[in-house]
């Protein structure tokens, strides 16, 4: 069994994945976290991991960049491989002057300059959010851990260079605080599917203030703050 984009079998995901966009951020995270890890798949390189923490048994695996991609991976994720949580744990430039470089923002909703939800044919706008369940849990991780971190709305863009610089301004006008390019596909897609997503956002980069850009190595630290929320309520 598998599909054209993943060839684990039946069974090979636990309920729980956790998914960074980068493969392999999902080797290393596994490799560092899991235990009995093993590889379940590798079709495109996108790599994916399942194993135990803390006894539980949890998957990551890489979801590429962009609604499309995370589209395909968390669809067949659900659908075929009964998967029923999908914690997104990836970046995002800062569009808040009080959300800075290296912080955490949980999303509690997304929104997006893309046509994703054109396919559900609503008679008007659809509001991507994530679960209340695994919100609730996250935030109450955040401040067990004393981890400095923002709840709220945030931007998926289709457009990481965007021709005109000043496009996301009216979306902070709006109180949205970060943007990034996968959440509003993963939730749209959870929702559809009866299912329950969560996005954690470390910031790499902010828009609005002048800080200096994450370097790889400060990207790999933060992360683990992030890393170690999403694992405890996996
Ligand atoms: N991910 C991290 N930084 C980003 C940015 N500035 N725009 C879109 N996605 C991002």
């Amino acid at each position: 069994m598998g599909t054209a984009h993943n060839n684990a079998n039946k069974g090979d995901f636990a309920k729980t994945v956790l998914m960074p966009g980068d493969p392999l951020r999902a080797k290393y995270l596994a490799e560092h976290y899991l235990e009995n890890v093993r590889e379940v798949n590798n079709v495109r390189g996108m790599l994916g991991y399942t194993g135990t923490y803390k006894g539980k048994e949890v998957s990551i695996m890489g979801s590429g960049m962009g609604m499309p991609s995370i589209g395909i991976y968390s669809y067949e994720l659900f659908t075929q491989y009964d998967v029923e949580n999908i914690i997104r744990i990836g970046s995002a430039g800062s569009i808040n002057k009080d959300v800075h470089i290296r912080e955490v923002v949980i999303a509690q909703g997304a929104c997006t300059d893309s046509a994703w939800a054109h396919q559900y044919e609503l008679p008007g706008v659809y509001s991507a959010i994530s679960s209340f369940d695994l919100l609730e849990k996250t935030v109450h991780q955040a401040k067990e851990k004393n981890i400095h971190y923002h709840v709220g709305n945030i931007l998926s863009s289709d457009i990481f260079y965007h021709a005109d610089s000043t496009s996301t301004a009216a979306w902070s006008k709006m109180g949205v605080l970060a943007v990034e390019m996968e959440t509003y596909a993963l939730f749209s897609t959870a929702a559809y599917l009866g299912k329950k997503a969560l996005t954690l956002l470390t910031i790499s980069d902010s828009l609005v203030n002048d800080e200096p850009e994450t370097t790889a190595s400060e990207r790999e630290k933060t992360f683990t703050d992030m890393m170690e929320i999403a694992l405890e309520i996996a």
